[in-house]
C-alpha cells in the first residue's frame, strides 16, 4: 500500500467521518461514561452501558461514544454488531420494545416444548414485548427457560413469565453464596496465605497439581499443570484469563458452582497467580449470568477491601452473547474490546495472549478444584473414577430424566450408570433412547452406546467427545435428527463468520438437514470439509451431531425415505 495513503489512514483514525456528533447523545454518553477510562479495551463495557440504559444503542449514541472514545464509527459498529445482547438501531429505524423476554430454545428447553412457550407469548403480547428465541442460557435442569429482562424464569410457562411480565420482576437476583467472611471463617484463604509466605512452596503445589492429573474442564481437556508451567517459563508480565462464558448448550456447571461457592473458584485463581506469576487477571463472565455478576462484584469487592495476600490486577468482564468468545482466542480478542474472532495459531495464547502477553487461560471450574487438591492432596483426586478411568467430573446433565442437574461423578462413569445411580432413572413413560455426551457438539451417541465410560478421549473413536461433561439425554418420544438439526442452527447462528467452510458449512448443513430426505453423500462430504478446514474448534465440531446421525441413527433417516 502506498505509505502516504497509510499515514493519511492513520491520522484519520479516531476522527469522525461522514456523520457529526449528536450533542444530546454525547451527553448521554458522556453522564454514563462519568470518570471511567475512555480505553479501547472498555469499549464492549461502555456498549454495555448504553445498552442497559436506554434498551438499545442509537446511531446517535454510536457516533458519540466512537468520538468520546477516539474510534472512528466503523469500529464502534463492528464491535457493536457483531454481539447478540446490542440492539443496533439505525437511523430513521424504531427501536425494540422496551421488554425483551428471552426464550431458550437449545436441545434442552427444545425436549420441554419451548417452542410453544414462543408461540404462546408471541400470541399473547403481539409485539409489545419482544418475545426473541435465544440460545442455551445455563440453566438446562430448568427447562424450559424464559428470561425477562434479565430474570430468569424456571421451569417457565405462559402463567409464570406474564406473571413476571406484569410485576415488573424484569433484574435477576443475586444468588446466596458463601460470603467472603464465611468461607474465611471456615479455612478459606490460608492455602493462598501459605504460598504467599512461602511456608508452602510452590514447586510442591505444581507437583501436586501434575500428580492429580486434573485437566482443563472447559473442553479441550489440556493438562492443567503442565500449562502452568509452559505459560510461568513465558518472560513476565504474565497475564490470567479466566472463562466463564460457558455457552455449550446443555453446559451449567460453572453457574451451579459460582452461585454456591465463589470464594472457592477465587482462591484456586489467587493459587495459580502466585504459581505462575500473573500480574493481571480478565474474569470474563457470560452475560446471561446477571445475578452471578452482581454477587460477584460484590465479593469481589470484599477481598479487594481486606486482601488476604497481595492482589494482582483483577478486573471483572462481561460478555455480550456470542457463543464462539468462549474459544480461548475469541475470549482474549472480546477482552481486548474487539469482535470476538478466533486467531490463528501459532502463536498460543500461552505466549501472545491478552494484549499481546502470556496468558493463562482457563476454565472457572479447573480453579475451583484447585484448593481441594492441593488440601487433600492428588491421591484423593486421583482415588475416583470408574471402569480404568481416574478422578471426578461435574456432569451437567438435562432432558428426560428424573433428576437432572450437576452430578459430581466419577470420570468414566457411563451413561446408563449416570442415569439409575445419579438421575433417579429416566421420567415416566420415556424410555432410553439417545444422548449427547458433550454438548451440541460433542456429537450424539445411541442407547445402545450407553456403556462407553464417559471422559476424555475415551468417546474419540466415535466421532465424539466428552467437552465440557453436558450429557443431555433423550427419549424414544424424541428424534435424534430434530435434535442434530437443533445443534447445527445454533452452530449457524453463532458462527463468527471468519472462515468459509464454517460459515457457508453450517448454513448448508441446516438447509441439508431440514429435508425430508437427507442427501447422505453430500452431507458426508460437508462434514468432512467443515472438520478439516474450519479454523476453529466450532466449526471444526459443529458437524458431529449431524454425522452421528448418519451413523447411528440410520433408521430415522430410512423411514423418512420410505
Ligand atoms: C467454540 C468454542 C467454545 C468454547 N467455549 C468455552 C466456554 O464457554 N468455557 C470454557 O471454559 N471453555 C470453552 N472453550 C474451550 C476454551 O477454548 C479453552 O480450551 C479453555 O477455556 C481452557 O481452559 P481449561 O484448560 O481450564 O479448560 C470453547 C472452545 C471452543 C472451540
Ligand atoms: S470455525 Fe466458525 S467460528 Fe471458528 S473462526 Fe471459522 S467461522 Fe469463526
Ligand atoms: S437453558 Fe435451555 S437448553 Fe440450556
Amino acid at each position: 500500500m502506498d505509505i502516504a495513503v497509510t499515514r493519511k489512514r492513520n491520522k484519520m483514525r479516531g476522527q469522525q467521518r461522514g456523520r457529526s456528533v449528536d450533542a444530546v447523545a454525547l451527553q448521554q454518553v458522556l453522564e454514563l461514561l462519568g470518570d471511567k477510562p475512555r480505553r479501547r479495551d472498555l469499549l464492549i463495557e461502555h456498549l454495555h452501558l448504553i445498552q442497559d440504559k436506554y434498551g438499545h444503542i442509537s446511531a446517535e449514541h454510536m457516533t458519540a461514544l466512537a468520538s468520546e472514545m477516539k474510534l472512528a464509527p466503523t469500529e464502534v459498529y463492528e464491535v457493536a454488531s457483531f454481539y447478540h445482547h446490542f440492539d443496533l438501531v439505525k437511523e430513521g429505524h424504531h427501536a425494540p420494545p422496551e421488554l425483551t423476554v428471552r426464550v431458550c430454545d437449545s436441545v434442552t428447553c427444545q425436549l420441554n416444548n419451548a417452542h410453544e412457550l414462543i408461540k404462546a407469548l408471541d400470541g399473547k403480547y403481539e409485539g409489545k414485548i419482544r418475545i426473541q428465541p435465544v440460545p442455551c442460557v445455563g440453566r438446562c435442569e430448568q427447562a424450559p427457560v424464559a428470561v425477562v429482562g434479565t430474570n430468569p424464569i424456571p421451569f417457565a410457562n405462559i402463567d409464570k413469565v406474564s406473571q413476571a411480565v406484569a410485576n415488573d420482576q424484569r433484574h435477576a437476583d443475586a444468588p446466596d453464596c458463601i460470603k467472603y467472611e464465611d468461607y474465611v471463617k471456615t479455612g478459606g484463604y490460608q492455602l493462598a496465605k501459605n504460598i504467599a509466605d512461602g511456608s508452602l512452596d510452590k514447586e510442591t503445589v505444581l507437583t501436586t497439581l501434575e500428580d492429580s492429573g486434573l485437566r482443563g474442564l472447559g473442553g479441550a481437556g489440556f493438562p492443567a499443570g503442565r500449562k502452568w508451567r509452559i505459560v510461568g517459563d513465558q518472560p513476565a508480565p504474565r497475564i490470567m484469563a479466566v472463562n466463564i462464558d460457558e455457552g455449550e448448550p446443555g453446559t451449567f456447571k460453572d453457574r451451579y458452582y459460582l452461585e454456591r461457592d465463589p470464594h472457592r473458584f477465587f482462591e484456586g485463581m489467587l493459587i495459580a497467580a502466585q504459581v505462575v506469576g500473573t500480574d493481571a487477571i480478565y474474569i470474563y463472565l457470560r452475560d446471561e449470568y446477571a445475578g452471578i455478576r452482581k454477587s460477584m462484584a460484590e465479593e469481589l469487592d470484599k477481598l479487594h477491601a481486606n486482601p488476604p495476600v497481595e492482589l494482582p490486577h483483577i478486573e471483572l468482564r462481561r460478555g455480550a452473547g456470542a457463543y464462539v468468545c468462549g474459544e480461548e482466542s475469541a475470549m482474549i480478542e472480546s477482552i481486548e474490546g474487539k469482535r470476538g474472532m478466533p486467531r490463528l495459531r501459532p502463536p498460543f495464547v500461552a505466549q501472545v495472549g491478552v494484549f499481546g502477553r502470556p496468558t493463562l487461560e482457563h476454565n472457572m471450574e479447573t480453579l475451583y478444584w484447585v484448593r481441594d487438591l492441593i488440601e487433600k492432596g492428588a491421591d484423593w483426586f486421583t482415588s475416583h473414577g470408574r471402569n480404568g478411568r481416574k478422578g471426578l467430573r461435574s456432569f451437567s446433565v438435562s432432558g428426560r430424566v428424573n433428576k437432572p442437574g450437576i452430578h459430581l461423578a466419577p470420570a468414566g462413569i457411563t451413561v446408563k450408570e449416570l442415569i439409575a445411580e445419579y438421575c433417579d432413572g429416566m421420567l415416566d413413560g420415556h424410555n432410553f433412547y439417545g444422548y449427547f455426551p458433550g454438548g451440541a457438539s460433542g456429537g450424539i451417541l445411541p442407547a445402545s452406546m450407553g456403556d462407553i465410560p464417559l471422559d476424555f478421549d475415551t468417546l474419540n473413536e466415535y466421532g465424539c467427545f466428552i467437552g465440557s461433561a453436558a450429557i443431555m439425554i433423550f427419549s424414544d418420544q424424541d428424534k435424534a435428527r430434530d435434535l442434530a438439526l437443533n445443534a447445527m442452527k445454533f452452530f449457524e447462528h453463532e458462527s463468527c463468520g471468519k472462515c468459509t467452510p464454517c460459515r457457508v458449512g453450517t448454513s448448508k448443513a441446516v438447509k441439508l438437514m431440514s429435508k425430508q430426505d437427507w442427501d447422505q453423500p453430500l452431507m458426508k462430504e460437508l462434514s468432512q470439509t467443515m472438520c478439516d478446514a474450519s479454523i476453529c474448534g466450532l466449526g471444526q465440531a459443529a458437524s458431529n451431531p449431524m454425522q452421528c446421525v448418519l451413523n447411528y441413527f440410520p433408521e430415522e433417516l430410512a423411514q423418512e425415505t420410505e
